[in-house]
Order: C-alpha cells, then structure tokens, then sequence
C-alpha cells in the first residue's frame, strides 16, 4: 500500500443526511478493534483478528492516514472505509485507488453503507479528478456485491484466489456536461 496522491488530508469532516465521515479518534478504539475482531466482519476476509493482538497493537489513536474515514452515526463509530494506492495484487490495479469497507454488523441493512461510500468516492472524485477506483471482493460476499453493484462498480474480471473467486471491479467517475 502506498500514498493514496496529492491530496489534502483531513478533509472538514464530511456530512450525509445521516453520517459523518472523519479522522479516527481515541473515543473510536473499542469499536475498531470490535471491527477487527468480529468473525461476521472477516468472514470472507480471512478471517477476523484475535483481540489480544489487537489491544497490545492498536494505539491510543487508531491509526490515522489518507483515504481513511471512521463513519459516525450520532456520535458512534458504525464502520470504517479506506481508499488506499494499490501496489497491484491483479495488473488491472497496479497503482490504482481501491475502495475497502467494513461496517459492525449491528449497522448492517440500513443503507449505512451503501450512503458512505457513495460519499467517500465523491470526495474521490474532487480530490482527484478522472481517476477510477477498483475494489476486489469474493463472489460469496452477497452484501459486498450487491454494495458494489449500487455504488457503480462495473466487473472487470473474475478470478480464483485463497481458495475463492474473487469479483475484480471499476468505478469511474461521471465527467460533468457543460
Ligand atoms: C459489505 C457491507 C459493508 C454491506 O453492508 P450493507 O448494510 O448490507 O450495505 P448497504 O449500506 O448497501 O445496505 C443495504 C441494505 O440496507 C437496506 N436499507 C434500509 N434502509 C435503507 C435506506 N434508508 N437507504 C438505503 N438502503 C436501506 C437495503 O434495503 C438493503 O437491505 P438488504 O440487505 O436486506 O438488501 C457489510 O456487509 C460489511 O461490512 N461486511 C463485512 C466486511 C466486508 O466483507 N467488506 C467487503 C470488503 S471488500
């Protein structure tokens, strides 16, 4: 993973009808590592993270960088999205942004989701312009696709890998007409 780009980080903390996307912060800690540690979350992840590990890792103040927003329903961290430079697991992504998102299971089904991405890639798209983003999930994550499917994402590919298929997509975003 490398820098995701010239881009200007933090941004304000950025508002839907809803959320806020924003910065980790040390009130965040506990619901981080929940997230980590949640076998449901990591399911088709390889798994979630022992929270042992995770307490003695993670700092006060999970950590903070580029293309990395905790969203907050009223006041509590709900999930986390991250828009990282891929150093190329497929060609197609070599260098690409791509899109990861993990939200507690409480928070699953009500659109959360589905309204901070849709965020988050419009950031993206201000921040930089013209450029796509990529997002690799397994087949079998049915929320996943179906996340992907209303967010624009178009299939680029499918591939077998750690023992799955894997759903390889793109998202371009929409050139403004005069
Ligand atoms: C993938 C993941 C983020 C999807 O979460 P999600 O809550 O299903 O996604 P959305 O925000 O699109 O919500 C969709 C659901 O909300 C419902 N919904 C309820 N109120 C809604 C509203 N106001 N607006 C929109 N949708 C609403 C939709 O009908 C839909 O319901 P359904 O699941 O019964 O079809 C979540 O399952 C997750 O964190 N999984 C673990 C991590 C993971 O695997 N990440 C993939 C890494 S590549």
């Amino acid at each position: 993973m490398t820098q995701l780009g010239p881009v200007a980080w933090p941004p304000a903390p950025i508002r839907t009808e809803r959320l806020v996307l924003r910065e980790p912060e040390a009130r965040d800690r506990a619901a981080v590592i929940e997230l980590l540690a949640s076998p449901e979350v990591g399911t088709y992840l390889g798994g979630p993270r022992t929270r042992d590990e995770l307490e003695s890792e993670m700092p006060g103040v999970p950590s903070r960088r580029p293309g990395l927003f905790i969203v907050d329903l009223d006041g509590v961290m709900i999930g986390q999205i991250t828009l990282t430079r891929e150093t190329g697991h497929l060609r197609q992504a070599a260098g690409k942004a791509e899109l990861g998102y993990l939200f507690l299971p409480e928070a699953w089904g009500g659109g959360y989701a589905a309204e901070a991405c849709g965020a988050a890639l419009d950031w993206f798209a201000r921040a930089l312009p013209g450029e796509p983003v990529v997002l690799a999930t397994q087949t079998a994550n049915v929320r996943s696709m179906r996340l992907a499917a209303k967010l624009g994402f178009i299939e680029v590919e499918r591939y077998e890998a750690y023992g799955a298929e894997q759903w390889f997509g793109m998202w371009s975003p929409v050139t403004p007409v005069d």
